[in-house]
């Protein structure tokens, strides 16, 4: 049989794993979720779930992938043979398909806030005027089609490179150019006069504010943001080596995701403040805030420019991950060469990202459920689709799969010492599925 594709080398690999893990979710999506949930309890109950969850589910998809080296969908197939598990993988792939298709739309404006920095175009006179531009541009019949066109085609470029060629080697230019880009931001941000309040608003627990739909919204992001409940971690571990320590790979990972997301509320929220800007500002907290708050900077076109160079990075580390999940599954599970496989995601994924892009404009009208068809694959994938996701991966990794073979994969057959092990077992036996479960029957208004 012929070998199968690996990372090459361990920080390759972590950098891979971060890539994926550190997007939109992070930047885009973290802080308009916190700014809308009050804050500093939002923070707490996001840390809560996504040290404890998303690392619990995290791990449970790095054993799946490495035992079985296979997709999503082949792991259930080669560890549970004949049975109905393999629906999870399917679960997977399309979810993973459907994120692509929004995400890549805003991917495709952060592309556009970039070339409007460099070229000046960016300024405006008021919120009021930003706001409307955003509004004309993500309205517009072809521009932002074009962008997405042109994110899709940088990522299966990337794809279709491979696993070391492609996904880990731009993983390991782009991840430190974005860490050293949000230090800088940071440091600018928290030198804004009057930083302090917007640090006191993201860091100051209220906890009058956690209610139920807190709860609910942290769940939902945490996995978002990690990227698990899908598959994706199960496609990446499929490629790690037999050498590495998964346990510590899963807590660099998901310490590094939460530092991310901290920054960007770090540059998000003093900015905002010092500003004067209501921090619940919602989804366009990003592309019509901060635009305007750049604007009235020093050199503004350049820290503008700097901010969505960051943004579209972590965008494009992140929609590898996800077109990697259908394309490995298209190439090995419908022996479909590589280039068969990730032609048929992009352009399906680039139809989809179209009628996403539409939903701004012409389509906006077409409702399914009340939601537009953007905002319902960002709802259906997040806040159903990865947690179910998650839930029941924990379910079979807690109870179908035999605890020696866990053991012996997650210590390297012993090697290793994962003192935590029976904590692990416990969390993802019994703790993280009625969680989840309490959480999405609540979500679906059962009780
Ligand atoms: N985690 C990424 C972010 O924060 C998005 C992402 C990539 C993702 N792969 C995923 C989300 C798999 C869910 C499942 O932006």
């Amino acid at each position: 049989m012929k070998q199968r594709a690996t990372f090459n080398s361990k920080l390759g690999l972590i950098m891979a794993s971060v890539g994926s893990a550190v997007g939109l979710g992070n930047i885009w999506r973290f802080p308009c979720e916190a700014g809308e949930h009050g804050g500093g309890a939002f923070l707490i109950v996001y840390v809560f779930c996504v040290m404890i969850l998303g690392m619990v589910v995290m791990l449970a998809e790095f054993f799946l992938g490495r035992a079985s080296q296979q997709d999503s969908v082949g792991a259930f197939k080669i560890l549970a043979p004949r049975s109905m598990w393999k629906i999870l993988g399917y679960n997977g792939v399309i979810a993973a398909f459907l994120i692509f298709g929004f995400y890549s739309v805003v991917s495709g404006w952060t592309l556009e806030y970039m070339y409007q920095s460099i070229t000046g175009n960016l300024n405006a006179n008021s919120v009021e005027e930003f706001t409307e531009n955003f509004g004309s541009f993500t309205s517009d019949m072809f521009r932002p089609i074009l962008w997405v066109l042109v994110f899709t085609l940088i990522t299966h470029f990337v794809v279709l490179s491979g696993v070391k060629k492609g996904i880990e080697r731009a993983s390991k230019i782009m991840m430190p150019m974005l860490f050293v880009i949000l230090i800088i931001l940071c440091i600018r941000s928290l030198m804004l006069p009057n930083s302090l309040a917007g640090l006191k608003f993201f860091f100051n627990p209220d906890f009058s504010k956690i209610t139920s739909g807190v709860v609910l919204s942290a769940l939902g992001q945490a996995f978002f943001s990690v990227s698990v409940g899908m598959g994706c971690m199960i496609t990446y571990a499929s490629y790690f080596h037999k050498s590495i320590n998964m346990p510590n790979t899963a807590v660099s990972v998901v310490t590094i995701d939460t530092l991310v997301a901290i920054l960007a509320g770090v540059i998000i929220f003093p900015a905002v403040t010092s500003f004067g800007i209501s921090p619940s500002q919602g989804p366009t907290l990003v592309f019509v805030t901060l635009p305007n708050i750049f604007q009235q900077m020093p050199f503004g076109s350049l820290w503008s420019f700097i901010f969505f160079v960051l943004l579209a990075i972590a965008a494009l580390t992140s929609i590898i991950s996800l077109h990697e999940v259908a394309t490995a599954y298209l190439h090995e599970q419908h022996r479909m060469s590589r280039f068969k496989a990730a032609t048929i995601v992009s352009s399906g994924g680039f139809v989809l990202g179209v009628i996403c892009s539409l939903s701004f404009g012409v389509l906006s009208h077409v409702k399914i459920l009340g939601l537009t068809v953007f905002d319902l694959l960002d709802f259906v994938t997040a806040n159903l689709m990865l947690p179910i996701g998650g839930m029941f991966i924990c379910i079979f990794v807690g109870w179908r799969v035999n605890k020696k073979v866990l053991k012996a994969e997650l210590t390297n057959n012993g090697t290793l010492k994962f003192r935590l092990f029976s904590v692990f077992v416990f969390l993802v036996k019994y703790v993280a599925p009625i969680i989840i479960a309490l959480v999405c029957i609540k979500q679906l208004g059962l009780f």
